[in-house]
């Protein structure tokens, strides 16, 4: 049943998306680049983008080596035959100046991604950043004041984007829409039993052993973005326990903590970067019900949603993944339509804002704080 009304929501969808890219084609396409070119930009952003290159045009892809920017290109060519290969500081400059830019994303090392993103809103581009916002919460606060003085300055809106594509994931979309079945919520539970081994293409990457927090935070701030839409409202304090067993990873690589939701409601997170028993879970159990999702693989990966009922029924539907397609989307539309409207009735989709990378940031950096002090309880600084 549960899948049924989200394919009636599908239909639905792609007549809006027909009618969306409709107004997009009777004006130009936004010119993007993509800065960075490393796994994730080979393996998802050029895959993706690729399935709706309707909608933009890819001008250039940038990376600090020319090494690596030509493999990246290499591939996109194959969807994108007129993309430019960029590398180095010219490189990145030419791109900054380039007037027919009108959007960038970038897909760097944590340490640099703020710095380059803000010099590309200098530039009066919009920008789509990929997780996390920042590598801490000094950081982000930084960040967010430099944003808001190249706002004040630029002619028109700005958009600074961090692509969470958990916040775009139908599976959790449709927990969002069931949650309040359930009644009042008495407990929530986030089970990650992550498998960050050697045969993980992410486990040799240099900038995730190079900041506190290293795959705890770039892999975390998934599941706190999961939990935060799940159970809509923020999560205040935390306590938790760390600690580092697996030595060939950065410390720590495990966390056990409990959290304490706005809503007066508590939970536990526990992750661990690297287990045998690959698990993501997230469940809340409610007066009236439980709900559950699961990543798992029916055919293809994606969530399992389940739904525990007053009357001890269950329904279970599966939602295939499709998050990093959607997110894109939704940024490219969110480019073109601040070109259409320029200005004040434009509202860019609250998924993307920046400010919401920066509270699940937030989160882990208060769990890690915790940890370092035997489990104290910490306030998750505000954003
Ligand atoms: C929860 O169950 C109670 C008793 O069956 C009912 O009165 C109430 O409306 C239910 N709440 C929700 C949110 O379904
Ligand atoms: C982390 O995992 C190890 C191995 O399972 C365990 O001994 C340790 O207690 C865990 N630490 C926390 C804080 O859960
Ligand atoms: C890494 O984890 C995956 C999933 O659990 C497993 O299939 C694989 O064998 C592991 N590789 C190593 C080197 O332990
Ligand atoms: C879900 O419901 C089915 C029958 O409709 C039952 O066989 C199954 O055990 C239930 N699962 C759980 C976890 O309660």
């Amino acid at each position: 049943m549960l899948r049924r009304n989200s394919e009636k929501k599908k239909k639905k969808k792609k007549k809006k998306q027909k009618k969306k890219k409709k107004q997009v084609m009777a004006t130009k396409v936004p010119q993007i680049a993509i800065l960075g070119a490393g796994i994730f930009v080979k393996s998802q952003y050029i895959p993706r983008l690729s399935e709706i290159s309707h909608l933009f045009h890819l001008k250039a892809i940038w990376s600090r080596s020319q090494e690596s920017a030509t493999a990246a290109v290499e591939v996109a060519r194959k969807h994108f035959p007129g993309v430019e290969c960029k590398w180095g500081d010219c490189g990145l400059e030419d791109i900054i100046q380039d007037g027919s830019i009108d959007a960038v994303a970038v897909v760097l090392a944590v340490q640099n991604q703020v710095d380059i993103s803000l010099r590309v809103l200098k530039a009066g581009k919009h920008v789509l950043q990929e997780k996390p916002a920042a590598s801490c919460t000094s950081e982000l606060e930084t960040a967010l004041s430099s944003y808001r003085s190249i706002s004040a300055d630029a002619p028109s809106q700005l958009i600074w984007s961090v692509a969470e594509n958990y916040r775009f994931e139908s599976g959790l979309l449709e927990c969002k829409k069931l949650i309040g079945g359930i009644g009042k919520m008495m407990s929530v539970q986030v089970i990650i039993e992550g498998s960050m081994n050697s045969s993980n293409p992410y486990f040799s990457s240099n900038w995730r052993r190079k900041f506190t927090g290293g795959f705890i935070v770039d892999m975390g701030v998934h599941y706190i973005a999961g939990l935060r839409m799940l159970v809509g409202c923020e999560v205040v304090s935390v306590s938790a326990m760390t600690s580092h067993v697996d030595l060939t990873l950065p410390p720590p690589d495990n966390i056990s903590s409990v959290f304490h939701l706005e809503n007066g409601c508590s939970g536990v997170f526990v992750m661990v970067v690297s287990s045998r028993t690959p698990k993501t879970l997230w469940r809340v159990v409610g007066l009236n019900g439980t709900l559950q999702v699961e990543r798992g693989f029916q055919g293809e990966h994606g969530y399992l949603v389940s739904l525990y009922g007053a009357d001890g029924q269950n329904q279970s539907s599966f939602f295939p993944f499709g998050g990093v397609t959607e997110e894109l989307k939704a940024f490219i539309n969110d480019v073109s339509e601040n070109t259409l409207k320029k200005g004040s009735q434009f509202v860019p989709e609250p998924r993307l804002s920046f400010v919401e990378g920066a509270r699940d940031v937030a989160v882990l950096e208060a769990m890690l704080e915790s940890g370092a002090k035997q489990g104290e309880l910490v306030q998750v600084k505000k954003f």
